[in-house]
């Protein structure tokens, strides 16, 4: 793993955002696997601007998400299609068809789910995999457990994860209780994959995954495994990182 630690939020999202368009710009009609939350907002900001200015065209770029809430419409404000139009793909000239979402309104959850693995397997797998973390390890929303999960399939939510995105809605009552995600299989048969974090409370969920034990009860542990991960954090997410004495690039 190279992992980089940056002095706060913004200097994380444009790092992120860097290693994003060099993606692109070496690989113009990459397939990128990309993620929703708090974490990648301010990369995506950086990718639009870029966008806007000339330097970044998402014309041939492909785009697989990592999840979605069973339940929510691509109209709900909070669903996982409604924030990848508002903070990228309304702002930049990815085509429309060519981005993938989970459908969380799919009355056939099971053959949607084998569907969508099919579909990130016809495509030899995606070139860069964005990912967030949970502060309780979880990657995508593959939430602790007792194993590894391969495939896309539907989640039930950890409470924890209910508690730390009731933020986002009205109340907690109306966090939808379920997800589809992408499973280990996909997130691991990335040609390489982009860890980001920030905040105090992802501290212990960025050490488990990058020195703690390799287990389902800390999911992201599992990237210890892939030999391509580049880890950005910012200092207050790394602070554990850095009192474990973990080399570091910058
Ligand atoms: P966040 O979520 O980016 O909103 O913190 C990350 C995650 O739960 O995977």
């Amino acid at each position: 793993m190279r992992i980089y630690i940056e002095k706060d939020y913004d200097a994380m999202s444009r790092r992120a955002a860097t290693v994003i368009a060099g993606e692109i710009l070496h690989n113009p009609a990459c397939v990128l696997g990309l993620a929703t939350g708090s974490t990648p907002e301010g990369a995506y900001k950086y990718l639009v601007d870029w966008h806007k200015q000339g330097l970044l065209s998402f014309k041939d770029v492909l785009s697989v998400n990592l999840d979605e809430y069973v339940g929510l419409a691509p109209s709900h404000d909070q669903s996982y299609r409604y924030f990848m139009q508002s903070n990228l793909f309304d702002h930049v000239d990815i085509v429309p068809e060519n981005t993938r979402v989970p459908d969380g309104l799919t009355k056939a959850p099971a053959a949607f789910c084998a569907d969508y693995d099919a579909y990130i397997r016809s495509l030899g797998y995606v070139d860069m995999q964005l990912l967030g973390i949970g502060r309780n390890g979880h990657i995508g929303f593959n939430e602790p457990g007792d194993c590894f999960v391969k495939e896309t399939h539907v989640v039930d939510l950890a409470e924890s994860t209910i508690d730390a995105n009731a933020r986002f809605f009205a109340s907690r009552d109306d966090v939808p209780k379920q997800a589809i995600s992408m499973g280990m299989g996909a997130i691991m048969g990335a040609k390489k994959i982009l860890l980001a974090a920030s905040g105090e409370e992802k501290a212990d969920a960025i050490l488990g995954a990058v020195t703690g034990t390799i287990s389902p009860r800390c999911p992201g542990s599992i990237l210890q495994l892939h030999p391509n991960v580049v880890v950005i954090v910012d200092e207050a997410a790394g602070s554990k990182l850095r009192a474990a004495g973990v080399s570091v690039c910058g």
